[in-house]
């Protein structure tokens, strides 16, 4: 099988370059070889390479700074996936898409589904909404993963910045009205893999008969709070702990230029009904991430 990544060097990419291997031949790249803003460096590459699948972990995913810079997070959420999905449809390739939690506007109380109405309420969320219609709209075979507050242990992300606060600071202050499912990038690029294995060597019709946007994050749900305590628990580094009181604050206490939703898990069951796979429970994915850094 050929594999065409892009967005190696982020968090998710960085494992699924690891993960994919043994899957057969992975040819990996990111920015700025292949910039998402000029379309004819990512064409170029696909049309040489022909590969059999293609998976795009590369996106604007700064929330704040996507507010004012619409244009770019648009050319890179929106439009390039689109045009990706349209070239991988031409070459009979399939095409592996990630999306976001923060295309809903987290006025539900239970967790989101794929049948569930779309809301951003940022731009961020808005122009990643724009990204699943457009690689739907191209027609081919593409799955579009839908996930949330994605870790790893190697770029800064929550769980390295709630660690160096822990380290630093008497007291914290986490907010508890921010609800979804931590999810550990390596847990996510694994499932991937383990997918693409199941499709087996001829992976397109597998694939096509199960295109579609699927719920994809890891198992469970919890607050921004609970997902901060569970850090600490887990934290191998316990005696550099100066932390002594952590206090629930609300999101309006810290005002950021996007707006964010409050609830927004996500149910993945249809997920697992469909490929029998799913992510761990979100503190197990935790403890094995911190365990293993
Ligand atoms: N992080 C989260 O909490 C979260 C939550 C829900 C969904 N997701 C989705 O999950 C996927 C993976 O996210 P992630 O956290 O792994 O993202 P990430 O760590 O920010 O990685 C994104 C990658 O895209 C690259 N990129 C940025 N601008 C580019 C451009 N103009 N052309 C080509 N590549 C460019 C980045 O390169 P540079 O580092 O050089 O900029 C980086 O390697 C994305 O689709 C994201 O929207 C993430």
């Amino acid at each position: 099988m050929k594999i065409l990544l892009f967005g190696k060097n982020g968090q998710l990419g960085w494992e699924l370059h690891r993960s994919l291997q043994g899957l057969g031949q992975v040819l990996a790249y990111d920015y700025p070889e292949v910039d998402f803003c000029v379309p004819s460096t990512f064409r170029q590459v696909i049309e040489n390479n022909r590969p059999q699948i293609v998976i795009n972990a590369a996106a604007y995913t700064d929330v704040d700074k996507a507010e004012s810079e619409e244009a770019k997070a648009r050319l890179i959420n929106a439009d390039a996936p689109g045009i990706l999905a349209e070239i991988s449809r031409k070459l009979e390739a399939a095409f592996i898409h990630y999306s976001t939690d923060y295309v809903f506007d987290g006025e539900k109380s239970a967790p989101y589904t794929e049948e569930d109405a779309p809301h951003p309420l940022n731009v961020y969320g808005q122009t990643k909404l724009e990204g699943e219609g457009a690689v739907l709209q191209a027609g081919g075979t593409s799955l579009i993963f839908r996930t949330a507050w994605v870790y790893s242990m190697r770029r800064e992300s929550f769980v390295s910045k709630v660690l160096s606060w822990a380290h630093s600071q008497r007291e914290m202050r986490i907010v508890e009205d921010q609800v979804s499912n931590p999810t550990w990038a390596r847990a996510l690029a694994e499932i991937t893999a383990q997918l693409l294995a199941k499709a087996g060597p001829a992976p397109h019709p597998w694939l096509a008969e199960r295109r579609g946007l699927y719920h994809l994050a890891g198992w469970g749900f919890a607050s921004r709070l609970e997902w901060a305590k569970a850090i600490f628990r887990n934290d191998p580094n316990q005696a550099r702990q100066v932390v002594q009181r952590v206090l629930p604050a609300r999101s309006a206490e810290f005002p950021t230029s996007a707006a964010r939703p409050l609830f927004s898990a996500l149910d993945c069951g249809k997920f697992e009904r469909t490929f029998a796979l799913r992510l761990p429970d979100w503190e197990l994915a935790l403890r094995l991430a911190m365990e293993t850094g």
